[in-house]
């Protein structure tokens, strides 16, 4: 293993920024300070001008996802290496068992399919049925495997929704188990009708795609699944929250003292629905995701939650589909698959669109963007932290540098950039990974297989603080 020695550069953490040099030694930090001086043999960086920063989570990808009907583009290693690419050194991905699949064998499947990845990983697990043996297996996954995280989608009706039934049995059980649950909110049965409703008056084309899935079939599926976890008083996550109406609902749960946290896509961010009327179908059906992009306003209101404190993380649900798989919803919005790309993207996008404009300040930038997912799955300070002792995982930021982001420049597999033609100020010049130089200035060195799989301890700070909660308020029977 390398010793890197990264001088002259300014360092930022969530809590703060400071002019130091960092050592890296086998693959962690081992000191971080003024004036260090290099140890033999180590390659030195000069970071002179430039920021330190932990390297990018993206707490949400899907990186070789079979669905709906298809496969996505990036696989484990394409897709992790552009997300290197972009100074992005951690993913937390989803396996997504099959209905009446057992989650175990999903979980080793995906394993196997993760071995090829450049960068460090983890994995969320959707419970997308009930049984005893599911109840089990959650604990197989959590004690043993190092899975802290359950995910759970309220839409796509017929494939892996999951109804309230099992959203309250999983719940319950996350709970027991100290692990996070989380929720893609929209409610599946509202889409269901009006893809049809839609349809029916004749609009077959992507633009029906925003209209089947309006803010509030987001919203009720935010406040559902929020009064669930707050009935059964464990902490929940919102991911890909898009509108001002699911925002509004973490942000009142959370002034009524209830522990929810709301993830933003980069997308979200900076598009609007304007995307899926125009007139070419590829481009209209290249932005086909969900929740989809919505109208302006709703972006402003989302970099709001993100700088108040009410909304925490930043990911990209990184899930490319190229333009002819795309092309089996030429004649029916409904069957595109949903998906958009991002990992590569979401670090210079965010410090470009919130740095730049004061939205943001670097410390901000850094919790948004690493630090938050970190502590809420339970892999802080060894990821999201420059500090002696933490993961090697870093990006040196070149506050100066530009580019115009593109399809043809882009590392990820895939024929679009939903981010086409946006110059960014602020890009990554290095991105350091396990301790060892991956990207330098436009030069890509991602091995395939390198990354390693990041188990997560359950009980993060916010289960022991919800039981103390429960317990203090815990009402009592009357003597008698
Ligand atoms: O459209 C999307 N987001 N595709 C990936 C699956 C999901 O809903 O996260
Ligand atoms: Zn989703
Ligand atoms: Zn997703
Ligand atoms: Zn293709």
């Amino acid at each position: 293993m390398s010793t890197l020695f990264i001088r002259g550069g300014t360092v930022v953490n969530a809590d703060r920024e400071f002019k130091a040099d960092v050592i890296t030694q086998d693959g962690k930090i081992i000191a971080v300070g003024e004036n260090l001086s290099a140890p033999a043999g180590a390659t030195v960086v000069d970071a002179g001008g430039q920021y330190v920063m932990p390297g990018g989570i993206d707490p949400h990808t899907h990186m070789q996802l079979p669905f709906m009907g298809t496969v996505t583009m990036d696989d484990f290693f394409t897709g992790t290496a552009a997300g290197l690419a972009g100074g992005n050194t951690t993913i937390i991905d989803f396996v997504i068992p099959d209905p009446q699949e057992n989650i175990l064998d999903a979980y080793k499947k995906w394993r196997g399919w993760a071995e090829k990845s450049a960068s460090d990983y983890s994995f969320h697990v959707a419970i997308t049925w009930w049984s005893e043996q599911v109840r089990k297996d959650m604990g197989t996954l959590v004690n043993e495997e190092g899975v802290n995280s359950f995910k759970h989608f309220m839409a796509y009706k017929n494939a892996i929704m999951c109804d309230d039934e099992t959203l309250v049995n999983s719940f319950k059980r996350s709970l027991e188990l100290g692990a996070m649950p989380t929720v893609h909110a929209e409610n599946g049965e509202l889409v269901y009708l009006l893809q049809k409703t839609v349809s029916e008056m004749g609009i077959k084309g992507p633009e029906g795609h925003p209209l089947s899935r309006p803010p509030m079939v987001e919203a009720e599926a935010a406040n559902r699944a929020i009064a669930i976890a707050d009935v059964l008083n464990v902490p929940i996550y919102v991911v890909h929250v898009s509108c001002v109406e699911a925002a509004e609902a973490i942000a009142r749960a959370r002034a009524r003292g209830q522990r929810v946290y709301g993830e933003v896509l980069a997308g979200h961010l900076v598009l609007d629905d304007s995307v899926y009327r125009h007139p070419d179908f590829a481009t209209a059906a290249a932005h086909v995701m969900s929740p989809p992009f919505r109208p302006k306003g709703n972006s402003e209101f989302l970099w709001r939650g993100l700088q108040s404190g009410n909304l925490h993380t930043t990911a990209t649900d990184h899930c490319t589909f190229c333009a002819a798989q795309k092309a089996a919803g030429k004649d029916d919005f409904t069957k595109i698959p949903n998906g958009c790309g991002g990992v590569e993207e979401r670090l210079a996008v965010i410090w470009d669109e919130g740095v730049n404009t004061g939205r943001l300040t670097p410390s901000e930038f850094v919790a948004v963007t690493s630090a938050n997912t970190a502590k809420l799955f339970n892999i802080y300070p060894q990821k999201g932290s420059v500090s002696v002792g933490a993961d090697a995982d870093l990006v040196v930021w070149d506050p100066a540098g530009t580019k115009t982001l593109s399809v043809k420049m882009q590392f990820s597999k895939g024929d679009f950039n939903i981010f086409e033609g946006r110059t960014v100020k602020g890009i990554p010049s290095h991105t350091v990974s396990q301790g060892e130089l991956v990207y330098v200035q436009g030069d890509l060195r991602a091995v395939q297989g390198k990354g390693r799989y990041i188990k997560r301890a359950p009980f993060s700070s916010n289960f022991a603080a919800s039981k103390l909660r429960a317990d203090t308020l815990a009402p009592t029977a009357v003597k008698r």
